[in-house]
């Protein structure tokens, strides 16, 4: 019997991360479904080193589309889901929120629906061993102050922009699945990745090919919001240890223990990029531009991320220096999936949300 895991939104930037990362151990009764609906954040150029892999096989699809889930875990019959399939940019649910809702409320809804069915026909000893994996974010308990102690997995939820509010809403439908139908669900809440493969709407990879570029820096109000930055692979490798050793119904934080204000992180990027990179109309920190604030802007985010350590045993690897300095090198050679993501679509992003 071959132990199958079907991942959602696996063409994406944590997704395809974590789907390299199983794919370097286990064997052949390893298999790998993807199911990606392919947005603009999804990009199957990440998986080219896999695809024809028989240990790895991609479906395009929505995780709300149950005609299409229903026959797909009919078929493979997996031992777990991992779900990061989401609209997963804050600017953009602040533009546009109803994407959000329809993936990350609705399409979340469909799923565990499916599942649950699923689940409940499997026979007893496979539904025990069964897991359904939730990806989920820090953002849905709100702004900490500059003193507030770190989000612990029992702090309330006060998600403050709509991305946040959908993924607060698609963790309530997980724990309500669990409470009430039994569902082994499993769900982590991280705080920001940073890493190869991510769509350079965010901060980090849109500092790094800026400054390569020699163009504005921007820098939301006063630059002073703090972060606290995980380098990707050590988010994938909690979520492997989560889905491994976690209790089913339990909420899981996990965070880089690195807090940084936005104009540390943008800083930091600028020399890195000036001695990888050298340029000679000057250093890159000259083209750090403060910008409108995002409305709504959470002050600070703080993972306690005790908990999976004192259970299971996880805490990050990658020191921040030594994840920042390998990201950016990566973007600075990696030039065909750079132009590649950021043709047109993403060309038309940053024109309308910079051009105030
Ligand atoms: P991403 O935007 O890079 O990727 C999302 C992927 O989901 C894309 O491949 C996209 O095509 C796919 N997708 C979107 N809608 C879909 C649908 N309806 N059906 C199937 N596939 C669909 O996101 P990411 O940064 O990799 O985040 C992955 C998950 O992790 C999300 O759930 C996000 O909320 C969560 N998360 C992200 C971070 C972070 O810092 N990036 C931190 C904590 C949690
Ligand atoms: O905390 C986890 C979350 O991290 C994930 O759930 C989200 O999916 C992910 O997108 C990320 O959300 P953020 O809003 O924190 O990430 P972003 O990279 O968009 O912004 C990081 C910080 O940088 C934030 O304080 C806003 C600021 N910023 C961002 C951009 C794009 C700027 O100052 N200028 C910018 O141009």
């Amino acid at each position: 019997m071959r132990n199958v895991i079907l991942v959602t939104g696996g063409a994406g930037f944590i997704g395809s991360n974590f789907i390299l990362q199983q794919m370097q151990g286990g064997d052949d009764s390893n298999l790998i479904i993807n199911l990606d609906k392919l947005t603009y954040a999804g990009n199957l150029q990440n998986l080219a080193s896999i695809a024809t892999n028989r240990r790895y096989e991609f479906v395009h699809g929505d995780i709300g589309d149950r005609d299409l889930v229903r026959p797909l875990l009919e078929k493979h019959k997996p031992r777990a889901i991992v779900h990061f399939a989401a609209e997963s940019h804050v600017d953009r649910s602040i533009r546009g929120p109803e994407d959000f809702i329809r993936t990350n409320v609705d399409g979340t809804f469909a799923l565990l629906e499916e599942t649950r069915a699923y689940w409940n026909a499997l026979p007893e000893g496979e539904r025990t061993k069964f897991r359904l994996l939730h990806v989920s974010t820090d953002e849905v308990f709100g702004s900490l102050g500059p003193g507030d102690s770190q989000f612990s997995e029992t702090t309330p939820y006060a998600p403050n922009s709509p991305y946040a509010a959908s993924k607060a809403a698609s963790d309530h439908l997980v724990r309500a699945y669990h409470h009430t139908y039994g569902l082994p669900t499993l769900t982590t809440n991280c705080s920001n990745n940073y890493g190869r493969f991510q769509f350079p709407e965010k901060l980090i990879p849109l500092t790094i090919l800026n400054a390569r570029d020699g163009k504005p820096l921007p820098l939301y109000g006063d630059g002073k919001n703090v972060r606290d930055w995980l380098y990707v692979e050590d988010h994938c490798e909690a979520i492997a240890t989560v889905l491994r050793d976690g209790r089913p119904g339990e909420t899981y934080n996990i965070g880089g223990w690195n807090e940084k204000p936005n104009i540390e992180i943008v800083e930091t990027i600028c020399d890195l990029v000036d001695e990888m990179a050298p340029r000679v109309g000057g250093r890159r920190r000259a083209l750090i531009t403060f910008v409108k604030d995002r409305p709504g802007h959470d002050r600070r985010y703080a993972m306690d991320a005790r908990k999976i350590e004192r259970e299971l045993g996880w805490k990050p690897k990658a020191t921040f220096e030594s994840g920042i300095r390998k990201t950016v090198r990566w973007y600075l050679e990696n030039d065909e999936w750079v132009r590649n993501v950021t043709s047109g679509s993403y060309r038309q992003w940053v024109a309308t949300h910079y051009s105030s």
